[in-house]
């Protein structure tokens, strides 16, 4: 087997043949031709040498990486290296699949950020300043005083901002905002730190609540892919007025009973201070907005009864998707 210095010492001999060679110029003229031939053919015979000694330097390596013909767990290879094929997170599937409902209805979709900013998270929310409500999001805070958000919410005032030309040609703004959210609180098998939202806007010179209730039923329908019984009740969301709990009747099929209602996301008409900080003008223009768990929405899907197996990476959950 070749040796990585055994190269060197290759190279290290090119080199000095070459210094002789230099040596040419000093020779009296008629011995130069002989010198040369000579000094040639041992820079041939060394150059050949390193060639063979590089490709089988490169062979080795080739062979102890051989990806190509590992197919699980062979003799070659140590037992412990998993035969795993690698898959997508049953969160993103589902989120996939979400997205989908919402851009068939002909929503646009922006992804949300996992760091945000006091004002995004509160004050263009219509949070009153030190008002108590700030506390019921239970946000972490960076040193710098940043905020990984504790919802989609956080991304209202850069949609409404982002889509208000909409507006001015006679268009809705609808668009949907997938994201990741973090809060600090007491973790169990109903509640994480670390879990997955999606927000709805909508806003139109003439929408009306009933439509913001017929597009969540439909979603939902769509997702459950049958039927739903659907109920609300009242709400409080400063960024809202008014607003509302949306809740569905468990479905049979998935263990419900009747009168059996899952409160599934929060929602309301957005406030006239929201619009306006966006600059949009509330006497003109109105709008409804939603957000809700993609964790909770699958755990219905897939019978699931705790949250937290989604943060766990334990490869047996994954593996029953
Ligand atoms: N952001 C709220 C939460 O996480 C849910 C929510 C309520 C979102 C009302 C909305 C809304 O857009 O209009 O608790």
């Amino acid at each position: 087997m070749v040796e990585k210095n055994e190269l060197s010492e290759l190279k290290a001999e090119l080199k000095s043949i070459n210094l002789e060679a230099a040596k040419i110029r000093e020779l009296p003229v008629e011995e130069r031709a002989d010198f040369g031939k000579k000094i040639n053919a041992r820079r041939q015979d060394i150059l050949s040498k390193i060639a063979e000694a590089e490709k089988a330097l490169l062979d080795v390596e080739v062979e102890a990486l051989d990806v190509t013909a590992w197919s699980g767990v062979n003799e070659s290879l140590p037992e412990f290296y998993p035969a795993e094929l690698g898959s997508k997170h049953p969160l993103m599937t589902e989120l996939d699949r979400v997205i989908e409902i919402y851009e068939l209805m002909g929503f646009d979709v922006v992804e949300s950020r996992q760091l945000d900013d006091e004002f995004h998270m509160f004050d263009s929310l219509n949070f009153p300043k030190e008002h108590p409500a700030r506390d019921g999001y239970d946000t972490f805070r960076t040193e710098e005083g940043l905020i990984p958000p504790a919802h989609t919410s956080t991304m209202q005032h850069r949609v409404l901002k982002q889509f208000k030309k909409n507006l001015d040609n006679g268009q809705a703004i609808a668009v949907v905002v997938p994201g990741r959210v973090f809060r600090n609180e007491d973790v169990d098998a109903t509640h994480e730190h670390t879990f997955y939202q999606c927000e709805g806007v909508y806003v139109s010179e003439d929408c009306n609540m009933g439509q913001m209730l017929g597009i969540l039923r439909e979603f939902f329908e769509k997702y459950y892919e049958q039927k739903l019984n659907i109920r609300t009740q009242p709400g409080y969301f400063p960024f809202t007025e008014p607003s509302l709990e949306f809740m569905i009747e468990k479905p049979k099929s998935l263990g419900g009973k009747k009168g059996d209602y899952l409160e599934m996301l929060g929602c309301g008409m957005i406030h006239p201070n929201v619009l306006k900080m966006a600059g949009i003008d509330p006497s003109k223009y109105h709008g409804f907005a939603w957000g809700g768990g993609i964790d909770r929405l699958v755990m219905l899907r897939y019978g699931l009864n705790d949250v937290r197996h989604f943060e766990s990476g334990n490869l047996n959950f994954l593996r029953e998707f």
